[in-house]
């Protein structure tokens, strides 16, 4: 992950392929978490800027917990996890979506950017990051919001990427199953491309 100049995410490490050096869970609000039946996340993105600022707290916790055992994958410390969220926002608020709980706080999110420039594909969407609170995990979250996410970039462009971490494979699963391939890797991370023509993605 970079600084706010560019991209820094676990999804996103071009710019830096030959720097990857620096990367890298219990409900703090002690609330009962639903079953997994009761459960049913509502997604939307944040109303406004104070709305994403007004969580920016949580969501930097809900990143750390979401990478617990993947930390190699993640950004590390709390102020280079805030300016990579706030990356994340600014490049695109519209799809910077949020899974919520019934009692209304963030227990997910992912993060694409519209009209990304990439060296090799041109411009494309670029899912850059993904995570759903790991009290939440195996419940249909994160698969909701990256088909979300995924439609729209599929609206605009005829190609959408991704980075993931080369052994983080249950994401790398997912992605596939989604109609992802991978194109290149550069040490420990795999770019992922779909062709939304492809069809594959939403069964
Ligand atoms: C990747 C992540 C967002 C998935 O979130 P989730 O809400 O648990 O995902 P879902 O419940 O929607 O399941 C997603 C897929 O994983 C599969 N899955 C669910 N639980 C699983 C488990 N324990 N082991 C392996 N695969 C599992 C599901 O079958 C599903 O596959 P499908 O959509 O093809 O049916 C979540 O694991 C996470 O936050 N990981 C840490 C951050 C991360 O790695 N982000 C991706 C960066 S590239």
């Amino acid at each position: 992950m970079l600084e706010t100049t560019s991209p820094a995410c676990p999804m996103d490490k071009e710019p830096r392929v030959t720097q990857l050096a620096e990367k890298g869970a219990t409900d703090a609000t002690g609330q009962v978490e639903p079953s997994p039946e009761e459960f049913q996340a509502r997604i939307r993105p944040f109303a406004d800027y104070h709305e994403f600022r007004s969580w920016m707290e949580q969501l930097v916790s809900l990143y750390i917990r979401a990478y617990e055992g993947m930390e190699q994958y993640a950004y590390r410390g709390r102020r280079k996890i805030y300016k990579y969220i706030y990356w994340l926002y600014r490049g695109d608020p519209e799809l910077f979506l949020v899974a919520w709980s019934p009692e209304g706080r963030p227990v997910g999110f992912i993060s694409a950017h519209r009209h990304w420039q990439d060296p090799d594909l041109g411009e494309v969407g670029n899912i850059h990051e993904m995570i759903v609170d790991p009290a939440f995990h195996g419940r249909g979250i994160g698969r909701r919001l990256f088909r979300t996410v995924l439609e729209r970039l599929c609206q605009e462009h005829a190609r959408v990427m991704l980075w993931v971490g080369a052994e983080n494979r249950r994401a790398r699963e997912m992605y596939e199953r989604q109609g992802f391939r991978e194109v290149v890797q550069y040490d420990e991370w795999v770019k992922m491309v779909k062709d939304c023509s492809s069809g594959s993605g939403s069964s």
